[in-house]
């Protein structure tokens, strides 16, 4: 039997941390003079923290030396850890855990590859980590998505071919990285946004066992 690999991105798809994300930009936004709506926010979905500045930076029309740059970077993320120390599993997106369960019952091999920084001490808060084999995050890649590097490490990782990998995600540059990975991909959230997915789903109470095992078992 061939071998099949998961590999999940985590903000918006595993735990719901945007609205975090959202509050830290904003008080920074707010600190220099920046309007930033949660419609904004939308555009920092899946982007690295530095490109994520560098959007707010263009926005209020303002250029900085790197040392600036680092210090708003730094800013930034204390904010944002302060609402991190907070997190336990009641921040775990709905049937998320029926999932990771019914995979890991199946010794189906698991990653998580993510863009943030942050994403091992999120995982131990929600007390997720002990499903996944590999944690691929923002330390680990040279490449933001929609490059496919992060993907690619996941899949080296659990040893599994990256034809063999599905992948979860809810930005569509997470999309656009598992697909150039030759990647089977699922979008998590609005299907107009991540119509370039190869299946769309609102949330994971859409998703039952068949279509579990129609992954586990696909031909590609
Ligand atoms: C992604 C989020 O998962 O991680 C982005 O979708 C975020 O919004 C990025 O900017 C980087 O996160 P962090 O935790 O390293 O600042
Ligand atoms: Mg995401």
């Amino acid at each position: 039997m061939k071998n099949t690999g998961f590999i999940f991105d985590l903000d918006g798809v595993i735990v719901d941390t945007a609205g975090y994300h959202y509050l830290a930009w904003k008080k920074l936004a707010d600190e220099l003079g920046i309007e930033f709506t949660e419609e904004d926010n939308e555009q920092f979905k899946g982007v690295s923290r530095q490109r994520c500045l560098e959007i707010l930076l263009e926005m209020g029309n303002i250029e900085v030396e790197p040392e600036q740059f680092e210090s708003w970077l730094k800013e930034k993320n204390e904010e944002y850890l302060t609402y991190i120390g907070k997190m336990d599993e009641s921040e775990i997106l709905p049937d998320v855990p029926k999932v990771l369960k019914y995979l890991i019952e199946r010794n189906i091999p698991m990653a998580l590859g993510s863009a943030s920084k942050n994403a091992a001490p999120i995982l131990e808060k929600v007390k997720l980590k002990p499903y996944f084999t590999s944690i691929v995050d923002g330390n680990a890649v040279t490449k933001a998505k929609p490059d496919p590097e992060v993907f690619l490490i996941a899949a080296k990782d659990l040893g599994v071919d990256p034809k063999h990998c599905i992948v979860f995600e809810d930005a569509l540059a997470g999309i656009q990285a598992a697909n150039t990975a030759g990647m089977i991909s699922i979008g998590i959230g609005d299907p107009e946004i991540l119509a370039e997915a190869n299946f769309n789903f609102r949330d994971f109470t859409e998703i039952d066992n068949d279509f579990l095992n129609e992954l586990i078992n696909l031909e590609n």
